[in-house]
C-alpha cells in the first residue's frame, strides 16, 4: 500500500474508522484516511491481531466538500468528448464517482455490523475503499496533468441516493452498489479509454486501465456476499437479485454488458438480461 498519510490517529475499531472517513469532507483527507485506514486494518490482520468490527453509526449522508457544486443530472452540462473540455468533464465525472465509492465502500462497513458476517466480508471492502481512495488520486492527477482539479466542474448531485434507499437491506446495497452500479462501470469503462487512446493522453489511459481491472473485484465482491447471504437464508440469488433490482434500483439496466468481465465477476447473463428485456432492450443469442 501505498500514498498512506501516518499522521492520522488510527480510531480503534473498524465501524470508527469507517464513520471517521465519511465525516470528513475534504477529499485529500478523506482519501488520505481511508488509505490509512486500510493499511492499518491490513497490517493488524496480518499480524493475527485485528482491528475489531465494532459499531459507530455513519451519518446518512457523508461529509463532502464544498466544491464541486452538485446539480441534478439535467442541469450538468454535457460536452462532447472530442474536445478537450469534453474529456476534463469526463475525468471530473469519473473523479466525482470515485470519491462517492469510496463513501460507499465505508458506508457498507459502518452500516451492517448489526449483521454478523465473516471476517473477509470486511477485508473484501476495505480493500475496495482502498483502491476508490487510490482512483480518486488517480483522477485528480490526470486533471491536474489537463490544468483542471477536482471541484473546479459541477458534479452530479444523487448519487448517495442509492445509499440512503437501502440503508437497512444489505442485500438490497449490494444489489445495486456492487452488482448494478459498479458493474455498469464495467461496461462503459472500455469507451472511456478509447477517448483517451484517441487524444493520446498516456496518463488518463494508463489511471482508467487500473480503475477498469480493480472494479472487476469489486463487483465480484458484491457478488460473493449477495450469494453468502442467499444461501445463508436458502434463497434463490437469482430471483432475489431481480426481486431487489426492481424495489431499489430506480433506472433501467441497459446493454450493452460487457458479459466477459461481468463473467468474471460472478454476475451471470441470466441476473442481468432478464431486466433489461423488462425495459424493453432485446438481446440476439449467438
Ligand atoms: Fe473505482
Ligand atoms: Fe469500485
Amino acid at each position: 500500500m501505498t500514498q498512506t498519510d501516518a499522521s492520522f490517529d488510527i480510531p480503534e475499531t473498524l465501524a470508527a474508522c469507517a464513520t471517521s472517513v465519511l465525516t470528513t469532507a475534504d477529499a485529500m483527507e478523506k482519501t488520505g484516511r481511508s488509505r490509512a485506514y486500510a493499511a492499518e486494518w491490513f497490517r493488524r490482520r496480518k499480524a493475527g491481531d485485528p482491528m475489531p468490527i465494532g459499531s459507530c453509526p455513519p451519518p446518512l449522508q457523508p461529509a463532502r466538500p464544498e466544491a464541486p457544486a452538485l446539480l441534478s443530472p439535467r442541469e450538468v452540462p454535457r460536452r462532447r468528448p472530442g474536445t478537450t473540455a469534453g474529456r476534463k468533464a469526463l475525468l471530473h465525472a469519473v473523479a466525482h464517482i470515485e470519491l462517492n465509492a469510496v463513501d460507499l465502500h465505508w458506508d457498507i462497513i459502518a452500516r451492517f455490523t448489526d449483521v454478523t458476517m465473516p471476517i473477509g466480508f470486511y477485508d473484501d471492502w476495505v480493500q475496495s475503499a482502498d483502491e476508490e481512495s487510490k482512483h480518486f488520486r488517480l483522477m485528480s492527477a490526470c486533471l491536474e496533468t489537463m490544468g483542471s482539479f477536482y471541484g473546479e466542474l459541477p458534479a452530479h448531485a444523487g448519487m448517495w441516493r442509492a445509499a440512503e434507499d437501502t440503508a437497512t437491506d444489505l442485500m438490497g446495497r449490494l444489489t445495486v452498489v456492487p452488482m448494478v452500479l459498479e458493474a455498469r462501470g464495467l461496461d462503459v469503462t472500455p469507451g472511456m479509454i478509447e477517448v483517451f487512446r484517441k487524444a493520446e493522453q498516456p496518463d488518463a489511459i494508463a489511471a482508467l486501465e487500473t480503475i477498469y481491472a480493480e472494479e472487476v473485484g469489486h463487483v465480484a465482491y458484491g457478488s460473493k456476499w449477495f450469494n453468502f447471504l442467499c444461501g445463508r437464508h436458502a434463497i434463490d440469488p437469482k430471483d432475489e437479485f431481480h426481486r431487489l433490482v426492481r424495489h431499489y434500483f430506480h433506472g433501467a439496466l441497459k446493454p450493452p454488458f460487457n458479459e466477459e468481465k461481468r463473467a468474471d465477476a460472478g454476475l451471470p447473463p441470466d441476473f442481468y438480461w432478464p431486466l433489461a428485456e423488462e425495459a424493453g432492450f432485446t438481446r440476439d443469442l449467438p
